[in-house]
């Protein structure tokens, strides 16, 4: 069966259409939508939202291949996403990237074999002030130190 919007996030989708005055400008958050509703942006999806936006599907996919949090492979119940931005790299993400891929054994990019976890560099949070910082799922992790990332990655399990 081809893939298509639940009657709940057709409403949602009817919702966010109302409030842009092109419908195109509302490309951002019904590609939101659509990863939620279907965990992730796969061809198929992307092809969907193009159909149901009336734009190209190249368009589309210029638009989630640009976003770091939109995901065109599945992730992981717990999705780490660290900034790697100059503001947050001068504070030491590299060294908070480095020490969750050596804990969960994983490399940027990829996902635990338990589906537990999936750890990505995205850019910038806008949370440059409390550098170095992480959002997991919809949660921000600022001021980070390896002993509180210990502490934020056994509280998750
Ligand atoms: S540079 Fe990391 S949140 Fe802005």
């Amino acid at each position: 069966m081809a893939l298509e919007f639940s009657a709940a996030a057709r409403k949602r989708f009817a919702e966010i259409l109302s409030r842009y005055p092109k419908k195109e400008a509302a490309l951002l958050p019904v590609l939101y939508l659509g990863q939620e509703e279907f965990g992730y942006l796969s061809g198929e999806a992307i092809e969907y939202v193009a159909k149901i936006m009336e734009i190209p599907t190249a368009r589309v996919y210029s638009v989630v291949t640009f976003y770091t949090m939109l995901n065109m492979k599945p992730v992981g119940r717990h999705h780490i996403q660290v900034c790697r931005t100059l503001p947050c790299a001068l504070c030491g993400a590299e060294r908070i990237t480095a020490f969750i891929k050596a804990n969960l054994g994983i490399d940027v990019g990829q996902t635990t074999s338990d589906g537990k976890y999936t750890l990505s560099e995205v850019e910038c949070l806008a949370s440059c002030g409390t550098g170095p910082m992480m959002q997991i799922n919809d949660d921000y992790y600022e001021s980070l130190t390896e002993e509180k990332v210990a502490e934020i990655l056994r509280a998750l399990k």
